[in-house]
């Protein structure tokens, strides 16, 4: 897949969630594969200018990490574009500019969603940046402001005619927050509107049958997973690999989640340090453990880990705990097996051939607690 001078290894993107897609997420989704492009959390494009340590954390990379997007929000042309060229002249792959973040406080300010409304001044600046640098300029956006005002498709050819060398689509309006279903017409529109850019599709892809069929129902060119890649840091292999022969790979197994849990940690430790990692951890580990089946015991303590030798004794406590559930073989038995994950915009539970087709259909994906629920 290319995005214009960009050539990527895969079609499949890992979307950016502010406070999750750090480096450390970003090193093990990349370690399992399949990872076309990776993006960071938005960064302040005033807060980089100045040198902010969190912004400057934010930007923070490795040789590991490549090809890499910074996501930049902000509504000053300027700063825009002063962002850009230092994020180009530091080796980043592309920018990418938000213009679908629904936070109140990114809106008020004229950037995130309320950009959307605004086409022509939009244009203008995302123009600008185009300008100011080589790299290519990508922008992400959901499909408009609410049901009424579907500006997706007008933004998105506006944006090409700026120069924009691809655009990501959340199939959702602002209005929606993370409720009802992906609309997949609504990104189709979009894929219809521009002429020669990739638009790629997002919005509660969590299979890889539900990648495929956002690729095929809309003809969009390729595909950003976000909240299913925290469940499931395999996806973007496991994608691949179905988009490549039809065979879907099976389920990682318990102890092959337990391995890439310990990763992330060891790679958190790494990056922010044994204490803030620690406690950063506490609220990315219950996402490893939504696949664990019962993992009650497990959430409730890992909360309180602030070493790496907690995480083990955790571990230790829930391993002895989770033998309740377990038949003979040491697998889960049949009816603590989490149920298969189902796309919003998906009818049915597609994983039947992993064998869980006795399980109830899979909840709907939720949002993070906390003030992320306002993306
Ligand atoms: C916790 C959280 C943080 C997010 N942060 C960002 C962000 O920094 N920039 C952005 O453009 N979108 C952000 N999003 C939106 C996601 O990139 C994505 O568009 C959305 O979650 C739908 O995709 P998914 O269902 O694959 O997660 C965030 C979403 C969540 C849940």
């Amino acid at each position: 897949m290319r995005i214009s001078s960009l050539t990527l290894a895969s079609n499949l993107f890992l979307s950016p969630l502010a406070g999750y897609t750090n480096l450390p997420f970003r090193l093990v989704a990349r370690e399992l594969g399949g990872v076309g492009l990776a993006t960071t959390d938005l960064v302040n494009a005033r807060s980089l200018l100045e040198n902010k340590s969190k912004a400057l954390k934010l930007i923070e990379t490795r040789p590991a990490d490549q090809p890499l997007a910074v996501q930049l929000f902000g509504s000053v042309a300027r700063e825009m574009r002063e962002a850009a060229a230092r994020l180009e002249s530091s080796g980043v792959a592309s920018v990418d500019i938000n213009m679908g973040c629904p936070a109140r406080k990114v809106c008020r300010g004229g950037g995130g969603s309320a950009m959307m409304t605004q086409l022509d001044k939009t244009a203008r600046l995302v123009r600008g940046v185009v300008e100011a640098v080589k790299i290519p300029v990508t922008a992400k956006m959901r499909l408009g402001w609410d049901e009424e005002n579907i500006t997706a498709p007008d933004l998105a050819r506006a944006l090409e005619g700026a120069g924009v060398a691809a655009v990501f689509v959340h199939g959702r309006t602002r209005q929606q927050g993370f409720g009802g279903a992906v609309n997949l017409g609504g990104i189709r529109a979009v894929v219809e509107a521009v002429k020669t850019i990739p638009v790629i599709g997002n919005g509660d892809v969590t299979t890889p049958e539900a990648a495929k069929m956002m690729l095929e129902q809309t003809g969009c060119a390729g595909v950003s997973i976000g909240r299913g890649a925290f469940y499931n840091p395999w996806i973007f292999n496991h994608t691949l690999h179905y988009l490549q022969t039809g065979q879907l790979p099976p389920e990682p197994r318990f102890d092959e989640r337990l391995r890439v849990l310990r990763r992330h940690l060891d790679l958190m430790l790494e990056v922010f340090g044994e204490e803030h990692g620690c406690r950063m951890f506490r609220k990315v580990a219950p996402w490893h453990a939504r696949r664990f089946g019962p993992a009650s015991q497990f959430n409730r303590n890992v909360v309180r880990i602030a070493t790496r030798a907690d995480l083990e004794d955790v571990l230790a406590d829930y391993l002895r705990w989770r033998q309740q559930f377990l038949d003979d073989q040491g697998e889960l038995k049949p009816r603590f097996r989490p149920p298969p994950m189902v796309a919003s915009f998906m009818e049915q539970a597609p994983s039947a051939e992993r064998g869980t087709q006795d399980a109830a259909p899979g909840p709907a994906i939720p949002v993070p607690k906390g003030p992320v629920e306002v993306w």
